[in-house]
C-alpha cells in the first residue's frame, strides 16, 4: 500500500462525507457541519490554510545539517516528530458511517504508536464514543490524551476520572466546544468556563490538564493563570464559529506572551511538514493535525495512519535539512522569510 491507494480508497469509504480533495482546505465542505467541513460560510476552516501558506521559508544551504533531529519529549513522552493526531471523534455523525468509532480510533491509535507518536481521542454528543476511545486508549500499548466536552464541571471531572483509570497521559478539554452544531442538535449543555472553573478542573487531576480552543491572547492569559499546563490555539478546525482567523495568524503574538511559560500547541490546517516546521516557528511546542487522520485511517487503517506520519516525518526533516535546522529547539523565526 503507498499513500495515494490510502488516498483513493478512503474515497470510497468516506461515503461523501469527505471528498478527499488534493489540497484539505475547506471549500468543497463548506458547511457541512455535522460532517468534515467548517461552519457557516467555512471561512474558518479556509482560513487556518490560508495564514498558513502565507508563511514563506528562508532557505539556508550553507550549513553542516544532514540528519536532523525530529524528536521532542512532551508530557513525559518522547515522540519521534512533534505531531498528535488530534481529537476527531463521531464516525457516525461526521464521517459516512461505514467504519465504527472502536474501529476507526483503534486504527489512528495503533498507527500513531507504530510510528511513533501519541494520539489524542475526543468526546461527542454520544457518550459511548468517550467511552469506546477510553478502552482502546487502555487496550493500546502506549495509550495517549483524553480531551473531553465543556460539559458543567462534575461531569467534565466524572470524564477526567474514567479517563485516568485507563491510562492517559494527559487530560483536557476542547472549550471552544461551547460553540458545536452536532451538541446542540442532541440536546447536550455545554458552556464557556470561567477561569475559577476551569482552575477547579486542572485540580482535580494530578495529570497534565490541556485547554484546547484558544484564539487570543486574552484567554491565553486568562487560561495560564487558572494553572493550566498547555493550551492549544485552534478554532477546531473551523467548526465552532464562522469568520476566525487562521490559527497561524494569532500564534506569534500569544506564543511572544506566554512561551516558557506553558506548553504551546496549535492545530488548523496542518497537512505536511513544512506546516509543522512553520506552526513551531510561529511559536508553537508542537501541533496537532485532525483531518488528514480521518482519511489516512478511513483509507488504509493502521497502516494508512503510520504511512502517513512516517511520510510527515520525511518531509519534515527534508524541510529542517534545507532551513539549517538541526533540531526541533532551532526552529525559531529565523527560518520565516
Ligand atoms: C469531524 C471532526 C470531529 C472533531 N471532533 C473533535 C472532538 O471530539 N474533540 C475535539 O477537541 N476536537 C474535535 N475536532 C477538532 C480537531 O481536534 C482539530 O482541532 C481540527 O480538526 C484541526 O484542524 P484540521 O482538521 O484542519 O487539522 C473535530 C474535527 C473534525 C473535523
Amino acid at each position: 500500500m503507498n499513500y495515494n491507494d490510502v488516498l483513493k480508497s478512503a474515497r470510497e469509504n468516506l461515503n461523501g462525507s469527505c471528498r478527499v480533495c488534493p489540497v484539505c482546505d475547506g471549500k468543497a465542505c463548506r458547511g457541512e457541519v455535522p460532517g468534515m467541513g467548517g461552519k457557516g460560510t467555512g471561512s474558518s476552516f479556509m482560513e487556518n490554510i490560508t495564514a498558513l501558506a502565507s508563511y514563506k521559508l528562508n532557505m539556508k544551504v550553507i550549513s553542516d545539517v544532514k540528519e536532523p533531529d525530529t524528536r521532542i519529549t512532551m508530557f513525559g513522552k518522547e515522540m519521534d516528530i512533534p505531531v498528535f493526531a488530534a481529537p476527531v471523534s463521531g464516525t457516525t455523525l461526521n464521517m459516512g458511517g461505514k467504519f465504527t468509532e472502536q474501529e476507526y480510533i483503534s486504527w489512528v491509535i495503533n498507527g500513531c504508536h507504530k510510528a511513533g507518536i501519541y494520539p489524542m481521542v475526543g468526546d461527542t454528543a454520544i457518550d459511548s464514543f468517550l467511552i469506546t476511545n477510553l478502552e482502546e486508549l487502555k487496550k493500546s500499548s502506549k495509550n495517549g490524551i483524553a480531551i473531553i466536552k465543556p460539559w458543567d464541571n462534575l461531569n467534565v471531572i466524572e470524564k477526567i476520572k474514567l479517563s485516568e483509570k485507563a491510562g492517559a497521559f494527559a487530560v483536557g478539554m476542547d472549550i471552544d466546544a461551547a460553540g458545536l452544531i452536532t451538541l446542540s442538535l442532541h440536546g447536550k449543555g455545554v458552556s464557556p468556563k470561567t477561569a475559577e472553573q476551569i482552575s477547579e478542573l486542572k485540580k482535580s487531576t494530578k495529570l497534565p490538564f490541556i485547554l484546547k480552543g484558544i484564539m487570543t491572547v486574552e484567554d491565553a492569559v486568562l487560561a495560564c493563570q487558572a494553572g493550566v499546563d498547555a493550551i492549544v490555539v485552534s478554532n477546531h478546525g473551523g467548526r465552532v464559529l464562522d469568520e476566525t482567523p487562521g490559527t497561524a495568524d494569532v500564534l506569534p503574538e500569544i506564543a511572544e506572551k506566554l512561551k516558557g511559560k506553558l506548553t504551546i500547541l496549535a492545530d488548523g490546517g496542518v497537512r505536511s511538514g513544512v506546516d509543522i516546521l512553520k506552526m513551531i516557528a510561529l511559536g508553537a511546542d508542537a501541533v496537532l493535525i485532525g483531518r488528514p487522520f480521518v482519511t489516512a485511517s478511513f483509507g488504509g487503517g493502521e497502516e494508512g495512519v503510520s504511512l502517513y506520519v512516517n511520510k510527515l516525518k520525511a518531509d519534515l526533516k527534508s524541510a529542517m535539512v534545507l532551513t539549517g535546522c538541526k533540531c526541533i529547539n532551532d526552529i525559531d523565526e529565523k527560518v520565516i522569510y
